[in-house]
């Protein structure tokens, strides 16, 4: 299927991944807006049409929009404004990830290649499921939540709003992550973590920081 105009917001490395799975989902008449403009240059060869405070005197041109950037909170407020300027939201799903039928995906979420999500999950709005990573059967994650590249999480794993599980992480089965906490890279979780923290290691453990 071809579709047509999609704007994303953020041209950096993680919006030139974004960009190149919806095209290769089908979408054609893809274009930034980043505030770092034509500094980037042409991220996959795609224009940059100006900062994101232009987000209203761009958005005719377009039918939908997905917002590309890491800080979560950002990612979700610039979603309702994208849709305050009268564009869909959407979610994009790389051809090689995979997305159980039984699961769901609340809009603006981002599954890039090679992921996989399973059966019975849910996705709050705003979630990325990075390169490589799975989420397993009956996962829920909240709102603006980053799964980084090649993260595992094992079945019925909860995990809260905007928290961001670091590359390469393992969680253990109905393990349950609290909001706005970081995950660090490699960390393997096996208990619960509480909101706001940083947890680090195999086995994982707080950071005072
Ligand atoms: C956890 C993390 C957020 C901490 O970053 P930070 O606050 O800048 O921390 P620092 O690098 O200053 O390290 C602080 C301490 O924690 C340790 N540490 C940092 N990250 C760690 C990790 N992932 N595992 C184990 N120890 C770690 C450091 O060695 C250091 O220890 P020390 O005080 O004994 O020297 C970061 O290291 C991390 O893992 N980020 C994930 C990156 C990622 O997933 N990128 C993918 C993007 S798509």
């Amino acid at each position: 299927m071809q579709l047509s105009g999609l704007l994303i917001i953020g041209g950096g490395g993680h919006g030139k991944v974004v960009a190149d799975a919806a095209m290769s989902s089908g979408w054609s008449h893809v274009a930034f807006l980043d505030d770092r403009g034509q500094a980037l240059g042409s991220p996959a060869g795609l224009p940059i049409l100006g900062a994101v405070s232009e987000l209203q005197a761009h958005a005719g041109k377009f039918s939908a929009a997905v917002v590309a950037l890491g800080n979560a909170r950002r990612r979700l407020l610039l979603q309702e404004e994208c849709l305050a300027a009268g564009l869909e939201v959407v979610s994009i799903i790389h051809p090689t990830a995979f997305v159980s039928r039984f699961a769901s995906l609340a809009p603006g979420c981002l599954v890039l290649a090679q992921a996989a999500i399973n059966v019975d999950s849910r996705l709050g709005r705003g979630c990325i499921v990075n390169t490589g990573a799975t989420v397993d059967h009956d996962c829920v994650l909240g709102e603006g939540v980053h799964i980084c590249p090649g993260v595992h999480l094992a079945g019925s794993v909860r995990v809260g709003d905007c928290t961001w599980v670091g590359i390469g992480a393992s969680v253990r089965q109905g393990i349950v992550i609290g909001h706005g906490v970081t995950v660090g890279a490699g960390a393997v979780v096996v208990e619960n973590v509480a909101d706001d923290v940083t947890v680090v290691g195999v086995p994982a453990r707080g950071t005072s920081k």
